[in-house]
């Protein structure tokens, strides 16, 4: 199928008036499979959407926003509009303390999901000839599986070493001559450092050249870093579990915004408190309407994430349109290690200690290299902060249950009453200070 550099040609530069026809009717088409399912059928009736009344992407004006809070008020299948017999996989976000969110798909999901990560990794220059090695964790996260199988589908040979051992990381990229990684921003700078205390130059001594980066905010400063420690050159992608995960939109060779594929998803930037459209080129909330799934598929689902279109065309020959770097987020979701994580799952854990008080710190930072999160929570009337042994075991505890919930290790202190600073007004309860987010 791949042609002239691009993997899919006729559908990446398809002429934008042939595009919007195929997003109509793939909208139709949703709405077809969505309409006989309890809550949508609810949904449309009270909206007057039926397939037959779209006719064009005006129409998707009249479609309600889904949230993050629908789809964990639906957990774990109430969203799912295809009989449990097609559906062959789920992801989910971390977290026990509430209802984490789910996403199911089919086979034909997945098979699209496939090519779509397929055509991303096609566009920077990866080719079945490419050695692919993945650092991102695999199950539940879908940066593993998403990209595996999009490295599957375009013929590379994949290396699915997963998240963590950097050292192992290192054998396997010299050892079976790497070419292309995935990794998040803030490791790619981690796993330079182990290259230079183990004494290998990752530019001379190795076959790399590729890194897709992802999964949480960078700077072009950031990339820029990224792509001198290692001598190869670096692409932005954007995905999340709730639109498959990889592979949504990705940077060109132009590395001048993200193509979002709009055959698979209709993109909307909204300004997150109005819910309007925001002039074509100012910052909104990305709102994207899946319309190539079958299994889940989710209508106007509000991100969170705030990016802008990069107006005019790109010199690169594709229509899709291009998202800008995003700018962070219209809610309080923080992610560290690629991890995505609610204060609130935070401060559940820790009231569920009764010799704990009420007030809590959280503070981000990179220490050498290693984005670190530590939790400093003050004890309560009932505990003395010189009563080590006790003070270590709650530690102990303490660590061990925030583990199971966020899925990455902070560091716990216990602090005195009294010592966290009050903010007049609303607590001041995170405090971020890497440079990039
Ligand atoms: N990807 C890959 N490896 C990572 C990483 C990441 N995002 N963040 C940290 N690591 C590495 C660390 O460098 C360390 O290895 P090293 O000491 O050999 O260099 C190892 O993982 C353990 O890290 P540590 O910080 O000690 O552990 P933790 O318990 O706090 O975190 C992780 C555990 C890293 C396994 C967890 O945060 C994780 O799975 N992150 C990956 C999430 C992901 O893939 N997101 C993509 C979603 S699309
Ligand atoms: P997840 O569902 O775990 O894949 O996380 C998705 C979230 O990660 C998105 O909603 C964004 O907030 C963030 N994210 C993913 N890719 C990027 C990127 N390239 N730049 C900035 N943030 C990103
Ligand atoms: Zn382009």
């Amino acid at each position: 199928m791949a042609s002239n550099g691009f993997w899919n040609e006729e559908i990446e530069t398809m002429k934008r008036s042939d595009l919007e026809k195929l997003q109509v009717e793939r909208l139709r088409k949703t709405v077809e499979i969505a309409q006989h399912s309890p809550y949508y059928s609810e949904v449309f009736k009270k909206n007057n959407i039926t397939p037959e009344s779209i006719k064009s992407l005006e129409d998707l004006q009249r479609f309600p926003f889904t949230t993050k809070e629908d789809l964990r008020s639906h957990y774990p299948f109430g969203l799912v509009l295809v009989p449990m017999e097609k559906v062959v996989r789920v992801h989910s976000s971390s977290g026990t303390t509430g209802n984490p969110t789910v996403v199911a798909h089919s086979q034909k999901d997945l098979d699209e999901w496939a090519e779509q990560v397929a055509r991303c990794m096609y566009m920077v220059g990866c080719r079945n000839t490419d050695v692919f090695q993945n650092t991102s964790g695999y199950g539940m996260f879908t940066g593993g599986l998403g990209y595996q199988y999009g490295a599957e589908r375009l013929g590379a040979v994949t290396v699915p070493a997963a998240a963590g051992n950097s050292k192992r990381q290192i054998k396997f990229i010299m050892d079976f001559g790497t070419t292309v990684i995935h990794a998040i921003p803030s490791y790619a700078t981690r796993l330079a450092e182990v290259f230079y205390e183990m004494g290998i130059d990752p530019k001379k001594d190795t076959k790399l050249r590729i890194f897709c980066l992802g999964a949480e905010p960078h700077s072009e400063e950031q990339r820029q870093r990224i792509e001198q420690l290692f001598g190869i050159k670096a692409y932005n992608c954007f995905g999340m579990s709730e639109m498959n995960g990889p592979g949504v939109a990705f940077e060109c060779k132009e590395q001048n915004g993200l193509h979002v594929w709009e055959d698979y998803v209709i993109p909307e930037i909204l300004d997150p408190v109005t819910l309007q459209p925001v002039p074509e080129g100012e910052v909104g909330e990305l709102v994207l309407t899946t319309i190539n799934r079958e299994a889940m598929p989710l209508f106007r689902y509000r991100t969170r994430d705030l990016t802008r279109f990069i107006p005019g065309d790109c010199p690169c020959g594709r229509t899709h349109r291009r998202l800008a770097r995003f700018q962070g987020r219209s809610d309080d979701m923080i992610i560290v290690k690629g991890v995505n994580i609610f204060p609130i799952q935070i401060e559940r854990i820790l009231m569920g200690f009764k010799e704990l008080g009420m007030n809590y710190l959280i503070t981000i930072d990179t220490i050498s290299n290693n984005d670190e999160m530590q939790v400093e929570v003050e004890i309560g009337d009932n505990m003395r902060i010189d009563d080590y042994p006790t003070l270590q075991n709650l530690t102990k505890e303490i660590t061990r249950q925030l583990k199971d919930e966020i899925l990455l290790t902070p560091k716990v202190k216990l602090v005195e009453k009294g010592s966290i600073p009050q903010a007049e007004g609303k607590a001041v309860r995170v405090k971020d200070f890497r440079k990039n987010h």
